[in-house]
């Protein structure tokens, strides 16, 4: 099977096993199977946070357990529960439809509900364990289905115990997520501000914010039905106030963020762009030219081109900086 049209970037690759996983009772069948239930697996669910390098031989499960509920309405909160199968925008979507606010700054972050927790996805201002209930997975040596809740996933920044301990060992088959009442929109990011500065909106609703974020990415970030990519490349990384003054000192320009901790994150968009990347292309790899964090494929790309093109860029951030990016998807093979 052709993973192409199963990963964002568009990458080829191909898989000797893919078995579809449309409930939950499937994935203890891939469990009790004779052949499959010991071999390695792969969990595949939008392929928007991975780059193929090679084949995989790992049995492919592709989830597409499906289901949007409102499954509590509590006097502090709403538990909304959804198939991991579900695109993680049309569930923000349906939400907002149905006039349930809270998740307006995570539209349009590509990738399936149930790759949602794996990394912690975040956007202006907001992560997803900042509305995370619990979740259900299947084990797959076992069998057993368990409810884990946010202390158990162990959220990090763009990090979850499903890219740690539990990587590649446990299917994430439902999500619940908690939105809270009263509903307090999140304006803090400066892409925000900028919109109510520009439209004169002082308190936009959850459907204002939804379209504002939908429009600020749409400018920024590449559509990956349109070209292929896998979000932002590298994680934002942390530096202690020592080390950020020294860079500010040679480049006054950092553009850095203080943390609760003391830290400082840097924008690793603006470090690359700095090394002067942006726009650039390697082989069938490219620097996307809005975003200097996004790694394109310009339409023939290879796996193996945009892990050189990605390791160019860490030497020359290295070199520049003192820093290492470390990368944000999951390198395949
Ligand atoms: N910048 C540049 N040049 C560039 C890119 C960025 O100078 O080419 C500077 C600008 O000053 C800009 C700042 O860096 O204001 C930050 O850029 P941006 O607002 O685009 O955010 P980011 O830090 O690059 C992070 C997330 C995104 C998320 C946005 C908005 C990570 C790794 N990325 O990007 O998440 O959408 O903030 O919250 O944390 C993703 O994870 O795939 C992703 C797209």
């Amino acid at each position: 099977v052709s993973l192409k049209s199963f990963n964002t970037f568009a990458l080829p690759a191909v898989a000797h096993t893919l078995i579809r996983i449309e409930a939950p009772a499937d994935v203890r069948r891939v469990v009790d199977h004779p052949e499959f239930g010991r071999a390695p697996k792969f969990i595949l669910g939008g392929g928007s946070n991975i780059v193929l390098v090679r084949d995989v031989t790992a049995c492919v499960l592709k989830i597409e357990i499906m289901g949007r509920r409102v499954l509590e309405q509590r006097e502090d909160a709403i538990i909304v529960e959804a198939g991991a199968g579900e695109s993680w925008h049309g569930l923000v979507a349906w939400t907002i439809e149905q006039g349930l606010p809270g998740l307006e700054n995570l539209a349009l972050i590509p990738g399936t509900v149930g790759a949602a927790p794996v990394q912690n996805i975040g956007a202006y201002g907001l992560e997803l364990k900042d509305r995370f209930e619990s979740l259900d997975a299947v084990d797959l040596v076992t069998g057993r289905t368990v409810t884990l809740d946010a202390q158990a996933c162990r959220f990090g920044y763009r990090d979850s115990v499903f890219k740690q301990a539990l990587a590649g060992k446990s299917v994430i088959t439902r999500v619940r997520l908690r939105l809270p009442r009263p509903w307090q929109p999140m304006l803090g990011y400066v892409d925000l501000q900028r919109k109510m500065d520009e439209t004169g909106i002082a308190e936009p609703d959850a459907r204002q914010i939804f379209d504002w974020v939908c429009a600020v990415r749409r400018a920024k970030l590449p559509d990956p039905a349109v070209i292929g990519n896998a979000g932002s490349f590298f994680k934002n990384p942390v530096v202690t106030p020592e080390q950020c003054r020294d860079i500010i000192a040679r480049d006054p320009h950092l553009v850095h963020y203080p943390m609760d901790d003391g830290n400082f994150k840097l924008a690793a968009g603006w470090l690359i762009d700095a090394c002067g990347w942006k726009g650039k292309t390697v082989g069938g790899a490219g620097v996307y030219d809005r975003q200097a964090l996004v790694l394109v494929n310009r339409g023939e790309a290879r796996g193996a081109e945009v892990v050189t093109l990605a390791r160019a860029i860490q030497e020359s951030v290295y070199g520049r900086f003192g820093i290492r990016l470390e990368p944000e998807p999951v390198v395949v093979g």
